[in-house]
């Protein structure tokens, strides 16, 4: 039944896709704020004609967070599905084979039956739009097994700011038992798997000025600070000799797994060869004595996100600047407090900062690390619903990235989540050539109503 659905309707389930794809909705990218709009009223209006009942796009103080649902009856079980509308800014384009807003269908190695290559694909309209499609498949078939509420956000991709206001400020309208997100990724196609948790975050932007305006290079160089040496020395400094994080106290409140819990996570699939064969690299980095899947998974990490200052344009000016900038990303996990690392990264910083320069450090987004429950009965409900459409029982994974908000659904709504995820890490979200698989969408769809189905069986 489920099955016959998505055959007969696969043109369009993909044609509207596309239709999302289309639509610009950079949030990072002011230029690009009409689009952004105009994407939520678009999410909106298929909402509406999939069935879902008050559907609102609610204004906040930034991009508008679209809601709808459908109570069948208060007395049953609630889901939330989470997602977000928002992509990742598409530059460099020169990068990208086909233009980032214009999706077309190409086969890769690891999808032979054709992948959707456009910005947002996989993270996260290609994952989202799965709940839509499903949703319109359980009300036209009448199987839908018990409440559904939709919150689908347009500021993920720039740290979810006005989400939790909305949150707090909502209450009664969000109650439900669950939260229900497609937002991560899956070991492989034949290898399915479930996020147990994510990552937290902290993000810097740190400005180093060194003279009081350009010098010339041969006139001053030599006997005034070079803010861009200087800048490139103290991110230097920040890893060990064996890639530990040098910043004090930064490890103090990393939880420590037990050798079992390290056992069973590095239980999970992982081909290291394949790993650097997709990537290009001779070989791995990273902490000393941690796995990869260690090393992503319940390990902080700090890494430079952009770096610039100086005369970057043709030929070569010869110039000591005055300026040198970075952003600087921090990857927390339980216990860490995004807070207080970004505090202690600051006050390193500025102590390292040699004579002959000033340092100032602004403090960007942040987001807790969170662990989801493997025992309860909306993750089992999605291990069956996996099993059911995949033919394997899914394997429990930590997720690399971020996803903020979910922290705050426990804190705030008393709401634990489950990070249902499709994509692939392969899928190159935020790269050029960003692509989901078809199969991925069409096993999303599938799988999604049977997750309704045994939440609904097994809440009772
Ligand atoms: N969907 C990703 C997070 C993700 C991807 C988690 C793959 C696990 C596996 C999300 O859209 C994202 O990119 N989050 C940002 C954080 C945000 C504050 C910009 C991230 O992780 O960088
Ligand atoms: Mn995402
Ligand atoms: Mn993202």
């Amino acid at each position: 039944m489920i099955k016959e659905y998505i055959e007969q309707n696969k043109d369009r389930f993909l044609n509207e896709l596309f239709d999302l794809l289309r639509i610009p909705s950079i949030s990072a990218d002011k230029d690009y704020a009409e689009q952004v709009n105009k994407t939520a009223n678009f999410v909106r209006d298929r909402l509406i004609e999939a069935g879902a009942e008050k559907v609102e796009v609610c204004a906040t103080a930034g991009y508008p967070i679209v809601y709808g649902e459908k109570i069948i009856d208060p007395k049953l079980p609630t889901v939330l599905v989470y997602g977000h509308y928002d992509v990742q800014p598409a530059v460099p384009l020169e990068l990208w084979d086909t233009p980032p807003f214009e999706p077309t269908i190409r086969t890769t190695e690891v999808h032979p039956k054709g992948a959707i290559f456009a910005r947002g694909s996989c993270d996260d309209k290609g994952q989202m739009y799965m709940h839509v499609k499903a949703f319109e498949l359980m009300m036209k078939s009448n199987t839908l097994p018990c409440n559904v509420k939709f919150m689908i956000e347009g500021e993920e991709e720039v740290g979810s700011t006005n989400l939790g206001p909305f949150c707090i400020n909502n209450k009664e309208k969000l109650k439900a038992d669950v939260v229900l997100i497609s937002d991560t990724s899956m070991i492989a196609l034949d290898t399915p798997s479930i996020d147990t948790g994510l990552r937290g975050l902290s993000y810097v932007e740190v400005e180093v000025t060194g003279p009081n305006r350009d010098l010339h290079s041969g006139v001053y160089g030599g006997a005034v600070a070079n803010p861009i040496n200087v800048l490139a020395k103290m991110i230097a400094s920040l890893h060990d000799e064996n890639n530990h994080i040098t910043i004090p106290g930064f490890y103090d409140e990393v939880l420590e797994l037990t050798n079992q819990e390290r056992v069973e996570l590095n239980l999970a699939p992982f081909n290291i060869e394949d790993f650097k064969k997709d990537l290009n690299i001779d070989d791995v980095w990273g902490e000393k004595g941690f796995t990869v899947l260690e090393k992503t998974g319940i390990r902080p990490t700090l890494d430079c996100n952009g770096i610039w200052g100086g005369y970057i344009g043709e030929g070569a000016k010869t110039v000591l600047p005055s300026k040198a900038f970075a952003k600087i990303s921090m990857r927390l996990v339980p216990n860490q407090a995004s807070h207080k690392i970004t505090e202690l990264f600051k006050n390193h910083f500025e102590s390292i900062a040699p004579a002959g320069v000033k340092v100032e450090v602004k403090p960007h987004h942040g987001g807790e690390p969170v662990v989801t429950p493997t025992d309860s009965v909306a993750y089992l409900a999605a291990a069956k619903a996996m099993e059911t459409t995949f033919g394997k029982k899914p394997i429990p994974t930590r997720g690399g990235g971020s996803i903020p908000i979910v922290a705050l659904f426990e804190r705030e709504l008393g709401l634990k989540s489950v990070l249902m995820g499709f994509g692939l890490d392969s899928d190159a979200l935020h790269s050029p050539n960003e692509h989901y698989g078809l199969e991925n969408y069409y096993k999303g769809i599938e799988t999604i109503p049977y997750f309704f189905k045994y939440f609904a069986e097994m809440s009772k």
